[in-house]
């Protein structure tokens, strides 16, 4: 039996990076998958992987999480095919590179879109199914770039801001009906929201890995570990906590 049989997990963000690692975890820890990614040819193939190994695991649905009509499709497209939502992990995201004195409004508004409110609008959908089955667990995929100097990342930073008070009022309101809310601070991952960002050098890696304790950046998969233990019934005591992993950024 996996760590996640018998439950049924909502990850957004599901085609690249963390959030397909966390899909994979998830399939192999016995869970039914709703992945969900608004690059569909990409979630089809990380998904197609996942269920030549774990099959009629993970469904693959398009989903832009910054629009509420397209939350409650994937919600009732994800129920009709497994039957509940045990699980949301809220992941997908943008990173904006730009500085305070250049962010135009537009800007802020799509980088608050994508990373806050589409967190807000999938809480809101899941958990009156949540409420059903008695208990769930959410886990809003947050940064370190809400807690440290992070300058350069303007609206990335707020909206990380917003994902960190937005887990802990949302504990607050939901423990007493069964869900567990929280929070997940990565450091630096090598993903392409780093690796393949234009703004973010090869020499700026270099130093950022350099001055860190594990001198490094971190993979997806070792963020996709921590995520696999909030949702399971191994954290079933931990709700509203904010979860760093960063390699010792934070101590820094
Ligand atoms: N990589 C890092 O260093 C780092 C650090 C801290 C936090 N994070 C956070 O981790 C999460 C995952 O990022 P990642 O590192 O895997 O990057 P990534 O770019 O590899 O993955 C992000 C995913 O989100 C999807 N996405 C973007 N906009 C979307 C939208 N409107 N609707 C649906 N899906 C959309 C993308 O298609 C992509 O598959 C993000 O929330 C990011 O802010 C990343």
């Amino acid at each position: 039996m996996g760590r996640l049989t018998g439950k049924v997990a909502l990850i957004t963000g599901a085609g690249n990076g963390q959030g397909a690692s966390e899909a994979y975890f998830f399939a192999r820890e016995g869970a039914k998958v709703i992945a969900t990614d608004i690059e569909f040819d990409r979630l089809t193939e990380v998904v197609n992987e996942i269920n030549a190994e774990f099959p009629n695991s993970t469904i693959a649905l398009k989903h832009d999480v910054s629009s509420e009509e397209a939350w409650i499709q994937v919600v009732e497209a994800g129920v009709k095919t497994f039957g509940n939502i045990n699980v949301l992990v809220n992941n997908a995201g943008i990173a904006t590179t730009t500085p305070y004195t250049e962010l135009t409004f537009d800007a802020f508004q799509r980088t608050m879109s994508i990373n806050a409110w589409s967190q807000l609008v999938g809480i809101r959908t899941v958990v009156p199914y949540m409420k059903q089955a008695g208990a769930g667990s959410i886990i809003n995929i947050g940064s370190l770039a809400s807690k440290i100097n992070a300058g350069g990342f303007s609206a990335y930073t707020m909206s990380k801001g917003a994902v960190e008070a937005m887990t802990r009022s949302a504990a607050a309101e939901l423990g007493p009906v069964g869900i567990r809310v929280n929070s997940v601070h990565p450091g630096g991952i090598a993903t392409r929201m780093v690796t393949e960002n234009k703004d973010i050098t090869q020499e700026a890696v270099r130093q950022i890995e350099a001055a860190l304790p594990l001198r490094r950046l971190g993979t997806a998969d070792e963020v996709a570990h921590l995520v696999v233990f909030l949702a399971s019934d191994e954290s079933t005591y931990i709700t509203g906590a904010e979860h760093i992993v960063d390699g010792g950024q934070w101590i820094q």
